[in-house]
């Protein structure tokens, strides 16, 4: 079985938690990606090159002076960058370099050390056909000209896309293995709602819906699949599907917090390797089937929560399920409005279209607690 197992104890840090709850909530960070240093443009010049050299969303890039000829001994730097979530698609519309020494290279990330998307030195592209994908909100693109040979360069136009369904994301789904689901069945409706409507339409891939699951076994343990074990939908449905393996008698997992489901969403302490990619948007999706057992309970949860939403850029999304669930209090665990949902047992494909739409959403007001 290919789906190994990793199980985790939390002991050690749960007592911290606990000595540290209620949560004392951490500032807010603001909504930036991170992102390194760049190289400046140190010895170039007045070229042509554009000095403002970042580019957002969409547009057209040219080479200096287009369509007149570009100058000779030149080295041009443009910073692309998608908007949030999506990646950038290319497309050149002209090109005319002398292959040789005059070369075009696009990166697929923010700096030069990143995998060359297109082009480069010795690559002698003469015509590019197609359309281009960058795997993250970034790209770097140089254009070097050394040959004394006139030619009148390149166009192209960049914007921003989703080459995935329901968009670029890397997704943690956390799934409910606890007795609180109430019985094997409905513990079953869960894993059927995942693998037959929530995920029916997905792209899973590397570079394209990255999926994580964490089935949570106990307070302190969970079973995790990494996105390289579950490389592709048919994979992820069957693994899923499967998980009555870990969990046949669901009753028996008899923990009853339920802060444990919301502690797996930051890489940090979870050790859970989400592995996630810069410049792409995390979510955390949160099977909830109980209501906090006790204040205690909810504060832990809420600072995990918002410790994933504001530290770690976490879109975090909670679907209570059965009829029993607060589902305003536990949707403060939530991203905020629009981020959480709730269904009885037999209902929860209803609530399939919205949940899609909500994991490709973007940041509205009022951010859960
Ligand atoms: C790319 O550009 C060509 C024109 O050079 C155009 O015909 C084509 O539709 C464009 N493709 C996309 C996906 O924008
Ligand atoms: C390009 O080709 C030249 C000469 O063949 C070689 O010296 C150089 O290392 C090559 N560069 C790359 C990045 O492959
Ligand atoms: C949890 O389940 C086990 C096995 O069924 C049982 O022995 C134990 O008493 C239960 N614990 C709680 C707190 O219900």
């Amino acid at each position: 079985m290919w789906a190994t197992t990793v199980l985790i104890s939390f002991l050690a840090f749960v007592s911290l938690t606990l000595a540290s709850a209620p949560g004392k909530l951490v500032k807010k960070a603001s909504h930036k990606p991170r992102i390194p240093e760049r190289s400046s443009q140190e010895g170039y010049g007045f070229t042509g090159c554009p000095l403002d050299n970042d580019f957002w969303t969409n547009g057209v890039i040219a080479s200096p002076y287009y369509p007149s000829p570009y100058p000779n001994d030149i080295k041009c730097w443009y910073y692309i960058w998608a908007d949030i979530g999506k990646v950038l698609q290319f497309n050149f519309t002209h090109f005319d370099l002398d292959g040789h020494l005059d070369y075009i290279t696009i990166y697929d990330g923010y700096g030069d050390s990143h995998p060359i998307l297109f082009g480069g030195p010795n690559a002698t592209v003469t015509s590019p056909n197609g359309v281009l994908y960058s795997s993250s909100r970034y790209a770097l693109m140089t254009f070097i000209a050394t040959s004394n040979k006139p030619a009148t360069g390149f166009q192209l136009s960049y914007s921003s896309v989703n080459t995935a369904t329901p968009c670029n994301r890397d997704i943690l789904l956390v799934i409910n293995g606890l007795a609180s689901v109430g019985s094997q069945a409905n513990f079953v409706k869960q894993l059927d709602f995942i693998a037959t409507y929530l995920i029916s339409e997905w792209t899973v891939g590397a570079q394209q819906t990255r999926v994580t699951i964490n089935l949570q076994i106990d307070v302190d343990y969970a079973v995790l699949w990494t996105f390289d074990m579950v490389p592709d939908l048919s994979t992820l449905r069957f693994v899923i599907r499967g998980l009555t393996d870990y969990v046949p008698d669901v009753l028996q997992n008899n923990g009853t917090d339920f802060e444990s489901l919301f502690r797996y969403g930051d890489d940090d302490e979870a050790g859970n390797d989400f592995n996630a990619r810069q410049g792409i948007e995390q979510v955390v999706i949160v099977f909830v089937a109980q209501n906090p057992s006790d204040d205690q309970d909810f504060y832990e949860a809420v600072e995990f929560s918002h410790r994933m939403r504001h530290m770690y850029d976490l879109k975090v999304i909670t679907i209570a399920m059965g009829s029993n669930i607060d589902v305003q209090k536990v949707g403060q665990l939530s991203f905020g409005n629009g981020f959480y949902f709730g269904a009885a047992w037999d209902n929860l494909k209803s609530l399939t279209q919205d949940v899609n739409k909500a994991i490709c959403q973007s940041y509205i007001t009022g951010c859960g607690v």
